[in-house]
């Protein structure tokens, strides 16, 4: 079977067959199809799409290209909470402590921040000798331990993908609801959990810019992953405008953990309180959703989640008294205060421009080589739907002296101020499932 023939097949939009799929992308991973082959090949998708069946067999053949994960003896309901990339999101640090006060299981695989998105990895690694396992005999022993197995993607994890997505990000083909969808189910498949949570983010900051393709790509995900017998809720939440006030590292763990203390902001609380109650409500059939989010807004309220989470670092070698004093934690030199030019209500915080002041200053990385300074980063001071007069201070910019002027530039042009009051804008658009049970 000649590749050419498949690429043709696909370009003139038949459907092709599981052979036909497996054969082309295995190939690929051996280094028997060129570059220039599979670019042509992938672009005939980004125009044609891919049908159910296509779809299936393509996801199936990236995740046999690697190691799958599979749990034995693990008493806990297991989780994966996805997010599909943005700014200021530190959901994965608090829900450590959550999940863990409610015993819910997590098994999960995290990725490091690149461009203007934050990564989780990066955010646990700002805590001092904090040590992700490496081997998935570490990640299986810390599930048993502590509840909460997370490690970084490795390369015997869907292999495939990595080199797939290496030439789509060279071949202008990254922003395909097919290939989106496989790349990301297919690590989600790669480690075995229960259910599934994603949390689809739809704005500037974002890969989906609007909602109705980030409810295109959510039901083409849960589709797939119930084809593979996965339970999978996605929650298609606000990027707008960062989520919460800090974005950075050191800065978004102290965010997590006040929020945790109940002092968060109320975006975030809004989003932990949903996620945590879905998980409750995917674990504990007979639960509805209203009763589980008025469960956890308590849980926030008394703390709960704080000694799980101190548990949670300790067990991974990191300082645990970081929770109670955040100096413990990575600061920057020197801090910047960021005043607005107009007084008036801001209408926007562009979230991928804040994202970007932070990465220049050394929070996030360019190309996937850089190092990560964690003590840096940009801590909002209001909102959307705030009132501000000029020369207020809007945002503090901690830095050690890199690329100051470049960080203010994206700040400066990610406001907008007007004169009319605008309302705060919604943090979730949508829960979407085809679960029989009601959530
Ligand atoms: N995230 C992924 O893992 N894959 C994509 O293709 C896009 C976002």
């Amino acid at each position: 079977m000649r590749a050419i023939d498949i690429i043709q097949k696909k370009r003139d939009g038949i459907e092709l067959n599981e052979i036909e799929i497996k054969t082309i992308l295995n190939n690929y991973l051996k280094n028997e199809i060129p570059d220039y082959q599979m670019s042509a090949f992938l672009m005939a998708i980004y125009f044609n799409g891919m049908s159910r069946n296509e779809l299936k067999f393509f996801t199936q053949t990236m995740l046999n290209s690697g190691e799958q994960i599979k749990f034995e003896g693990i008493k806990h309901f297991l989780i994966d909470k996805h997010s599909t990339g943005g700014v200021g999101d530190k959901t994965t640090v608090a829900l450590a402590g959550l999940f863990s006060f409610f015993n819910i299981g997590t098994a999960k695989l995290s990725g490091k921040g690149l461009g203007h998105t934050g990564g989780t990895i990066d955010k646990f690694e700002a805590i001092p000798s904090f040590t992700f396992p490496e081997t998935r005999k570490e990640l299986i022993d810390m599930i048993n331990i502590t509840g909460t197995g997370i490690m970084g993607y490795s390369d015997t994890i869907v292999p495939l993908d990595k080199k797939l997505y290496s030439l789509r990000d060279v071949t202008a083909t990254v922003p395909s609801i097919p290939l989106i969808a496989s790349s990301i189910m297919s690590k989600k498949l790669a480690v075995y959990a229960d259910a599934i949570i994603l949390d689809v983010k739809v704005g500037s900051g974002a890969f989906m810019k609007d909602l109705e393709q980030a409810k295109k790509l959510s039901e083409t995900m849960i589709d797939l992953g119930n084809s593979f017998k996965r339970k999978v809720v996605a929650i298609l939440t606000n990027m707008e405008q960062p989520l919460g006030f800090a974005v950075g590292n050191s800065n978004e763990v102290i965010e997590a953990i006040e929020t945790l203390k109940g002092n968060g902001p109320k975006d975030f609380t809004e989003l932990l309180i949903n996620i945590v109650a879905l998980a409750l409500c995917l674990k504990e059939k007979n639960k509805n959703m209203d009763e589980a989010k008025s469960e956890v807004e308590q849980a926030i309220l008394k703390g709960k989640g704080v000694e799980p989470l101190k548990r949670f670092i300790k067990t991974y070698g990191g300082d645990e008294k970081i929770i109670d004093d955040y100096s413990l934690l990575p600061k920057a030199k020197f801090r910047y205060e960021f005043k607005i030019k107009k007084s008036g209500w801001i209408s926007q915080i562009k979230a991928e421009n804040i994202g970007k002041s932070a990465m220049v200053l050394g929070a996030g990385r360019a190309t996937k080589d850089d190092i990560i300074d964690y003590s840096v980063g940009i801590t909002l001071t209001k909102k959307v739907g705030d009132f501000v007069k000029e020369g207020e201070v809007v945002a503090i910019i901690e830095h050690n002296g890199k690329n100051l002027e470049s960080s203010l530039d994206f700040l400066e042009s990610a406001y907008k101020i007007v004169d009319e009051k605008i309302e705060t804008p919604k943090v979730i658009y949508e829960i979407l499932s085809n679960l029989e049970e009601k959530i």
